[in-house]
């Protein structure tokens, strides 16, 4: 048994959900799981959600859908992002609903899956993905003229975590292109900020990414969400050294005194940032124990204020707001935030699942 792991707890995840549908109640939601759910485990996690009656997925790449069907997941996904025209394939190959927003797109698409469905996205004021409100209205028509299906139009907030006024201002500017259509589409908006400020969470759909995973998309504590995952590990050596013994690459440690030392088998190769040499904490039984020299590739160290077992476990995220050990302030501490830093757990920690509080 690998002596550092990562430990999801689907109970928590339940209750976020529960939650975020509470907060939206018309509308249907996506599950965005897209880079292995925030690093997570999309395989897992896409089960789970299933089994709680979530009908939609959201993922980045159509090697990410591809994944995905061959665990078993067949509902609806959703690639995020404006396609490729060389992505067309894959895509149809994959099954997935695929955003479109260039003519060029839309023909590949059209010429590898004929009557495929497809989504296609607003540009309200993001300004990365998405047809210029104005230019909705023909690129719809476009697309439909090749035969193609268009399941829903949609926008995404840039900034729906900290400016109301500026999320209302592209949810308008969203609404007024979709009122140009002809008809009346599925319309959708709001990601976890939009869902948690009440912006656009009426519509046909919501796009649930971080508050699944428990975390507050503004990087502050929150009362509601239940962060749902803990990342732990056993130490390998605990011992005693003598006052003025070196510590780790570049000897950034000396101890100062005798010192018990313990060595954890994991670094920054499984997202365990190097910035955290000499500054970072773990969490053992009722102590902080402060990581001592640098974190090199595969091992931490950390000062102990006493003997420690090697069956004993030091929390090195908690699942919690801790101000030293959550995933939240480790983002902040690293400079980041929670999403890099999630989507950087290295794959190679296995992820357990926990099924039950
Ligand atoms: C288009 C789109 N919608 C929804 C989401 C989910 O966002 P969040 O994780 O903030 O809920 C993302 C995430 O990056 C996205 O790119």
């Amino acid at each position: 048994m690998q002596p550092s792991w990562l430990e999801i707890n689907l109970a928590a995840l339940d209750h976020n959900l529960k939650l975020l549908r509470g907060l939206s109640p018309k509308a249907q939601t996506i599950a965005v799981i897209k880079a292995d759910a925030y690093g997570h485990g999309a395989a897992a996690l896409s089960k789970r959600l299933r089994l709680r009656g979530v009908e939609r997925f959201a993922v980045a790449t159509s090697a990410e859908a591809l994944a995905l069907r061959g665990s078993g997941l067949q509902e609806p996904v959703l690639q995020l992002g404006s396609l490729h025209p060389d992505d067309a394939a894959d895509a149809a190959a994959a099954r997935v609903t695929p955003t479109l927003v260039t003519r060029e797109a839309a023909a590949a698409f059209a010429a590898a899956l004929p009557g495929g469905r497809v989504q296609i996205k607003v540009d309200s004021g993001m300004g990365r993905v998405g047809v210029p409100p104005a230019e909705l209205a023909p690129f719809v028509e476009f697309v439909e003229g090749l035969g193609l299906e268009v399941e829903a139009v949609y926008t995404h907030f840039a900034v729906a975590d900290e400016d109301p006024l500026y999320t209302q201002k592209q949810l308008e500017a969203f609404l007024g292109a979709a009122a140009s259509l002809p008809r009346r589409y599925p319309l959708h908006a709001a990601n976890s900020a939009g869902v948690l400020s009440g912006i656009g969470a009426d519509l046909d759909f919501v796009r649930l990414g971080i508050a699944l995973y428990g975390l507050s998309p503004d990087m502050k504590s929150s009362e509601r969400l239940r962060p749902i995952l803990s990342w732990k590990a056993r130490p390998t050596l605990v011992k005693r050294l003598a006052p003025g013994h070196s510590i780790g690459y570049g000897r950034s440690y000396i101890t100062k005194k005798e010192e018990w030392i313990a060595t954890l088998p994991f670094g920054y190769a499984d997202g365990f940032r190097r910035s955290f040499s000499n500054n970072a904490y773990l969490r053992w039984e009722a102590d902080y124990v402060a990581v001592v020299g640098r974190v090199s590739m595969d091992q931490t160290t950390v000062r102990l204020p006493r003997r420690a077992s090697l069956s004993d476990v030091f929390e090195v995220v908690s699942a919690d707001y801790d101000e030293r050990t959550s995933l939240t302030a480790r983002a902040r501490q690293a400079g980041t935030i929670h999403y890099e830093l999630a989507t950087s757990l290295g794959k190679r920690l296995p992820r357990r699942y926990l099924e039950e509080e």
